[in-house]
């Protein structure tokens, strides 16, 4: 099937490459030229394992096609994904003004029947808006379905090719057919239902997810205050499997572009509805809170921040992206320097974006030791698994004093004990 993407982020790209995997043709179009520039040459705008490679791949294979023009494209595409992005307004609704905009050229270029495909993370409604957007300027037949994404920022096209369901909500068989269709090498549950539930399952499962993070924090603090370990206590809670093990790591609260964002939409989108999600409010405050256990931590440490050489590993949000979006990392570093700490930060990913916001008085080194040289405190503010195994025998003989705040439990305790480290975990 010719198939057309409209929005090259995460979701538009990974969604794209992917379904040229599959053996659709796909065009991908953005609205940003010298994006698509590169992007016809297979350089990425953002750090995602194994993409590039499928991305290129696709492209050789003529399955793949970047362009800027809608109008030119829509003719021969028989299913238009939209995947632009929904960022936050001032109070937290999202906001919906290129989603909009999509649904109006769609609805002033279509010449015949359609199904538009929302990808975007949207409030419930939006799949009708879309709808009646189109209308205003074109009267034929056409399929309006909502099919969230679920993928993960690192861990992206794997998500594609194995997710744990597949959403599909409309209101037109025929298409919501076509759609199971498009993805029927996938093996896995195709949930069919209305466009209301599918819009709703994207934001409860995020929102869930946040809630499950910020529960476990909670009970890392009141670990710290009883002397339990938060990290067996998360592993033996896992082992139940009406809880399961995944999203039970204690840290410094969860990041990103989505999680944030997506809480806090779902909990305008409840407030604009009349209804009061308590929950949520608690889930973002918890969140906000974990931040400043750490800096309440460093307070602990060293009373007066002000020249004390602090090495930061890790910027990312999380492992394996080079997103900063939301990070806990940057947050501290801003407030860390605004206090007159000597930071040194070193990421296997992030560096260059952390330069576009970070102010220059920051070392940014080559590797970790580098940063760690002279340290006084270090903190592990990112869990990129690569940290586990560094030469820490070197990091001790390198640092000046051998404080580790570890933000994301990653290191073993144990270990860092028996190298007489003084080890700070979250809730152990
Ligand atoms: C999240 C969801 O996991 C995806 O299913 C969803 O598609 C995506 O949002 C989206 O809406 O687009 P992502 O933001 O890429 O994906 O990252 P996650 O792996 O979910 O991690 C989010 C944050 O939570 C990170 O800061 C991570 O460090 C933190 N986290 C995660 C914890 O603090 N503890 C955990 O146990 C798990």
């Amino acid at each position: 099937m010719k198939i057309l993407i409209v929005g090259t982020g995460y979701v538009g790209l990974v969604t794209a490459v992917g379904l040229a995997e599959l053996g659709h043709e796909v065009v991908a179009i953005d609205v940003d030229q010298s994006k698509i520039n590169k992007l016809k040459k297979g350089i990425l705008p953002f750090y995602e394992p194994d993409l590039k490679k499928i991305v290129l791949k696709n492209i050789r294979k003529k399955q793949l096609f970047f362009n800027n023009s809608l109008k030119n494209n829509l003719k021969n595409c028989q299913c238009i994904f939209i995947c632009v992005g929904t960022p936050p307004k001032r109070d937290g609704a999202a906001d919906l003004k290129d989603v909009r905009r999509v649904a109006y050229e769609l609805g002033e270029n279509m010449k015949e029947y359609k199904i538009i495909v929302n990808k975007s993370t949207v409030p419930v409604g939006t799949g009708q808006l879309i709808k009646k957007i189109v209308k205003k300027n074109y009267s034929g037949d056409f399929a309006v379905i909502s099919c969230p994404e679920f993928l993960r920022e690192g861990r992206a096209v794997w998500d594609f090719f194995h997710p744990d369901r597949i959403i599909i909500g409309g209101e037109d068989d025929k298409a919501i057919a076509t759609i199971i269709n498009l993805f029927k090498k996938i093996k896995t549950k195709k949930i069919k239902t209305t466009l209301e539930t599918a819009e709703l399952v994207k934001y409860a499962s995020n929102a869930f997810l946040t809630t499950k993070i910020s529960f476990i924090n909670e009970i890392a603090n009141l670990c710290e205050k009883v002397g339990a370990d938060v990290e067996e206590v998360a592993f033996s809670m896992g082992l139940d499997k009406r809880i399961g093990p995944s999203f039970l790591k204690a840290g410094i609260g969860y990041g990103g572009s989505c999680f944030p964002k997506d809480v806090r939409a779902l909990k305008q989108l409840a407030g604009g509805h009349g209804y009061k999600f308590r929950l949520l409010k608690s889930v973002i405050e918890v969140n906000r809170h974990q931040r400043r256990v750490i800096i309440k931590k460093i307070k602990e440490i060293f009373p007066k921040i002000k020249n004390k050489k602090v090495a930061i590993l890790g910027l990312a949000f999380k492992d394996n992206t080079d997103d900063i979006r939301e990070s806990a990392a940057i947050e501290i570093i801003k407030i860390l320097k605004s206090q007159g700490a000597k930071i040194s930060v070193y990421d296997p990913q992030a560096m260059a974006n952390a330069k576009k916001i970070l102010n220059s008085k920051i070392n940014y080194c080559l590797n970790p030791y580098e940063a760690c040289r002279a340290a006084q405190l270090l903190i592990i503010a990112t869990e990129w698994p690569q940290f586990k195994n560094l030469n820490w025998q070197r990091i001790k003989r390198l640092m000046k004093n051998d404080i580790i705040l570890d933000g994301k439990n990653l290191l073993d305790k144990g270990k860092m004990l028996k190298m007489r480290f003084r080890y700070i975990g979250v809730g152990r």
